[in-house]
Formats: C-alpha cells, structure tokens, sequence
C-alpha cells in the first residue's frame, strides 16, 4: 500500500528527483516518508513520521549526496507510524538499505533467530528482517544480488523488495512477489518504483518484473533473473501511453476534480478499443456456463453494473462476488466451463489476484479489466481489457470507474450480437447511445458542478446519508455512498430501494437525508412509491432524476438532471457523475482533502 521509488543515474543529485517522486506517489496513502542515497562510500539518510512536504521542511530532502537511492513513502502495517519504523530500514553496520511493501508473515522467528545471533533491530517492522538476513549472507562471501536472492527463500508473505549497498556501490538490486514493482529506464538512468507515474516525467519505456523474479539495475543495464533456477529473463520493454502531463493537477484544485472532468475522454478513449479484443471477452462469456463477476469497493459496484448489463443486453446472468469472498462463497464449486471477469483498476488488489488465482485453480476462465498495463492481473488472466483512463492519482476511483463501465458496456453489446437475446436493431440503438455518452457526460458535468457544490453548503450538517436505487442503479447507489464515505467521512449507505422498507426506513425521520438515483427505466414508477414512503416520514428527498421528469422533482427537496437519451443498461455512467461530485463538494466544504482520504490507499495490496 505504499509507494517505492528506486533511481540510478549518470550523474548529478539524485535526491531532488526521489524528493518529486515521492510526491507524485503520495496517491498511494502513506504516513510516513524516507531517502537513501550512496555516496562517498556511506549511505545517507533521511526519513521522518508525516507527509512528504511536511518532512521535506523538517529536513531537506533534497540535500543528500549521490547520483544513486531509493525513497519510501510508508503505510503503517507493523509497528505505528514513527521515524524508527519509516523505511529504508538497514543492516547491523548501516552497508545495506532496504525498502519494502507487502507483509513478512514470518518475521518473528526470523527476527528471534536474527537477534539470537546478535543482530540489533530498530524498528517494530516485519521489514527490518530483510537488511539483516542479507548482511548475514553477504559476509559468508555471497554478493548483493545472491544474497537478496537467498533471503528470498527464507521470507514468507508478500513483498516488493529494492535494496543497495555500499559494498557495491553502482547498483540497485529488486525483485518482487505478490507486491508490483515496475522498472523504467532511458538513457543513462534505470528507475524501478511501486507506480508508473513516479518515473513519468523521465521515462515512458519499462520493463515488467514478475513475481519470483530479480532485477539489477545499474546505470546502463537492467539485467532480470528467475530466482527459481537463476535463468536469465529477456523481456521486450513497453512503451507506455500516459505522460506526465496526465499524472498533475493541471490547474485543477484537486486530482479527483481533474480526473471527474476527464472522464469523457477517458470514455471516448475507451470506445476505441480494438474490437477484437471486446468480441473475445465476449466470445469467452458466451462458451461459459457460469458467468462470475469479481471485484472489491467500486470497481464490485461496476461488476454489479456490468451483470445488469449483461443480463438485459445479452440474456447472460451472471453472479456478482466480492473478490474478498469469493472462495468463501463458492466452497470449490467452480470449474472449466465457468468464466471469471475481475475488474480492477490498479490490477493489483490482493483481495482480487487471490481470488483469481482461486479460480485458475479449477480451470475456469479468466478475463480481465483493468487499467494499468502490466499489472499483476493481466499476467493471470487468459484476456484482458485495458482501460482508457490514463493514470487516476486521487484515490477515490472516478474515471476508472466510469471507464470499467463503458467496457462492461461494449462487451455486453458485443456478447448481445452474439447470443442474440435482442434484436440487432436494439443492440444499434443502445451501440449509438454509448458512443453519444462522451458528449452526454460532459454536459452532465458542466450542469452539475455549481449545484453540487451549493448542494454541500446544505448537506454538509447532515452526518448520515441513504441512498436508493432500483436495478442497475443499485450499483450508482452503491457508488454515490461509498464516496462521499471516502472522502468526506459521512455515514452513508447504499441500497437497493425495494429492500430500503425492511430495515433502513426506521432510519428516517425529519430532515433525514434520502438519495434517490431515478432514470427513466422501467423502476421508476416503482421507486416514486419509494420517495413517497421516505417522504412520510420526513425525509429530505435528492434525486438524480432525467431532465424534464417535472413528476418526480416536484415530490424531491433538490435534484440534479441528466438529459434524456440514456439507455437504462448504461445509466450509471451519466447517473454517478453528480454524486462525485457532491461528494468531492462534501469533502471540500467539510475541510477535508479529497485526494488523500484517510486510512485508504490507493491500491490495496493486503488481504
Ligand atoms: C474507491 C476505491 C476502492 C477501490 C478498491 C478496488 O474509490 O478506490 O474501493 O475501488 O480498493 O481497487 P481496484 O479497482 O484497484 O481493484
């Protein structure tokens, strides 16, 4: 959950470089933030509790010697938030660093075995075990990259691992299991870093490293190895599309704003995926038995979305499954007849590779969404869609999401021309829709932005939230709840408007606040019995409702428009986007950052 950067050049100051690295992974969560760089045959080091800036003014991040070293910005797992748990962490002689992000489950005995042979620890952290496993194989004579090697087989857990020393001063040396690591390089300079991003102002060409794999990146070379049977690894590098550009705020106040007003690019991006690669993930369904949807937060309310479409589009009824709980749920059950589509934006959700490692096991087949090329679910999956997001910074998920959907969308039209559950001309009409959703999207954006915000100054009292919908727009309200949670700490919930009368309605008395999520599909008559019901007993209705439904704004206190012409399986891409940003309007009038949520990290790679 926390972000590793990694940097050797020619020549010149590293540190400023690692200092705005460490700024562009901030996304990631974190807190707390360390450097190390080698120079004059010493390590050097600076590392501190709070944010990059905070600790940049405390200690000058950018004054450390060396055109090599590694930087860390932490997410407490063992061991509270402190300077003495913050990374790099280092032998018993201060010769070795090592960053690390993922979990050693065996620490303790590590730890125990270590300390009985005198090694001292300073730190809470399962990671500080590493640096002294590697001081120990390298004074029986082993060098950097073997003895990182041989620590490998004694750790258990998950890990992404980057470490130098002063005994060989010209490299880094990486390698990675269950936790990403990417590795960038140009002329004269190598990087290697959690995230693309970090090293995006620098380079648009990497190189993957795979799990169970070792890199040595030195000035000029990046040499990779398995470490299973030490074979040499040729991989061809990839050039990537995003720019730096994309990764700034770009006169936005906020990553999140930016990145909601991207949106119908990233949709009209997204529409121009091959179509090759839509009409396989949909000839995959289509040869399934069983159709299995699997995803965590809001990348499971567009899985939930998608099985809508599916089903209406195409006549393919799928399951929706948290990925968290999906062998839990399915107790083996599974087969080579069933298909699994994983949607995840970072492609790196623990909780999510789990479950479709569960699901290899029994054969089924697996297609995958997501938006970082090369993540670790592209490498499990048998197909993968990408995304055409560009890179999302904030961590709340807006256009990842809005891009899942619209892929969810061309596979289920595509999987509808081929089932033929609809008539050709329907899948057209809805075909043509899509493809207007850039534009619609935009102007819902536009109208929505002031109301939003004037809608924060009289929502911003209220400390819980409910919010209704009826069929695929179950999953915007699912959606609109789970932000505005994220970012602007509210208690806010999402449910299905029919389950709304079991339970949730002793929730409501006067001025309780009711979402209603209400396009002009075929539950909108049955959710006007809804807001009625809540209105009986006090509640303060917002709907998001089609332009010109006079019906239903005259029975809301406040609403937000969507212009007509959306097709009902497709709602929640036009429907979503005024709850993002109420949300984002939430959060900012609630004094918040909406861009750095607390406790939550960008990509959640723990179980
Ligand atoms: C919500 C959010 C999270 C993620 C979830 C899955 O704004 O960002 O709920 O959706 O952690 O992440 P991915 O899509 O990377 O698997």
């Amino acid at each position: 959950m926390c972000g590793i950067i990694g940097a050797i050049q020619q020549r010149g100051e590293v540190a400023p470089f690692l200092h705005q690295a460490l700024k562009r992974l901030e996304y990631r969560g974190y807190d707390s933030v360390g450097v190390t760089t080698i120079a004059d045959g010493k390590l050097h080091m600076k590392k501190e509790k709070g944010k990059v800036e905070e600790v940049h003014r405390l200690l000058d991040l950018d004054d450390l010697p060396g055109s090599m070293g590694i930087g860390h910005t932490r997410w407490a797992t063992h061991g509270i938030p402190s300077l003495y748990n913050s990374h790099p962490h280092f032998d018993c002689n201060s010769e070795i660093a090592v960053i690390h992000n993922g979990v050693i489950d065996n620490f303790l005995e590590l730890r125990e075995e270590l300390a009985s042979k005198g090694h001292k620890f300073d730190s809470e952290t399962d990671t500080e075990v590493i640096p002294h496993l590697i001081e120990d194989y390298m004074k029986e004579g082993m060098d950097l990259k073997s003895a990182l090697k041989k620590t490998t087989k004694r750790i258990e857990g998950t890990y992404a691992i980057v470490v130098m020393s002063t005994r060989e001063p010209d490299k880094i040396v990486c390698t990675r299991d269950g936790n990403p690591l990417v590795i960038g390089y140009k002329e004269s300079a190598s990087y290697v870093s959690s995230d693309i991003p970090a090293f995006l102002p620098m380079t648009n060409d990497m190189i993957l490293l795979l799990d169970g794999e070792i890199a040595t990146l030195t000035v000029n070379d990046i040499e990779i190895e398995k470490i299973s049977d030490d074979s040499r690894v040729e991989r061809e590098s990839i050039r990537i599309s995003w720019t730096a550009d994309q990764a700034q705020k770009g006169g936005f106040p906020h990553f999140m704003l930016k990145e909601i007003h991207e949106q119908p690019s990233a949709i009209r991006s997204t529409l121009k995926l091959r179509s090759e690669v839509i009409v396989r993930a949909a000839q995959i369904l289509r040869d399934a038995n069983r159709v299995f949807l699997i995803a965590m937060g809001t990348s499971g309310h567009a899985a939930l979305a998608g099985k809508h479409m599916f089903a209406s589009l195409a006549g393919v009824v799928g399951t929706f499954e948290l990925a968290s709980d999906f062998s839990d749920t399915v107790y083996g059950a599974l087969n080579e007849n069933d298909c699994v589509i994983a949607i995840t934006q970072s492609g790196e959700t623990t909780d999510t590779i789990t479950a479709v490692k569960y699901a290899k096991q029994y054969g089924s087949k697996i297609v995958a969404i997501t938006n970082v090329v090369g993540s670790s679910i592209t490498r499990i999956a048998d197909h993968t869609i990408i995304t055409q997001a560009g890179p999302e910074i904030g961590v709340a998920a807006t256009k990842t999401f809005i891009v899942q959907l619209t892929s969810l969308a061309l596979i289920a039209l595509a999987l509808g021309e081929l089932t033929g559950f609809k008539d050709p001309s329907v899948i057209m009409r809805k075909r043509d829709s899509l493809n207007r959703l850039p534009e619609l999207v935009s102007e819902v954006t536009a109208k929505s932005e002031e109301r939003a915000r004037s809608l924060a100054n009289i929502y911003h009292t209220k400390p819980s939230l409910l919010f209704l919908g009826r069929g695929v727009s179950i999953a915007t309200a699912f959606e609109g709840a789970l932000k505005l949670k994220e970012i602007a700490y509210n208690h806010a919930e999402g449910y299905s408007a029919g389950e709304s009368k079991h339970g949730p309605i002793a929730l409501v008395q006067d001025g309780f606040p009711v979402v209603i999520i209400a396009p002009n599909d075929e539950t909108r008559n049955r959710i006007v019995g809804n807001i009625m019901e809540m209105k009986a007993r006090g509640a303060d209705i917002l709907s998001v409702i089609e332009d010109g439904d006079s019906d239903l704004a005259s029975i809301s206190d406040h609403i937000f428009e969507i212009p007509k012409g959306v097709e009902p399986e497709f709602s929640t891409i036009p429907y979503v986007v005024p709850l993002q940003l109420f949300s984002y309007y939430m959060s900012l009038r609630k004094g918040y950052d909406p861009d750095k949520p607390r406790n939550l990290a960008k990509s959640v790679t723990v179980l």
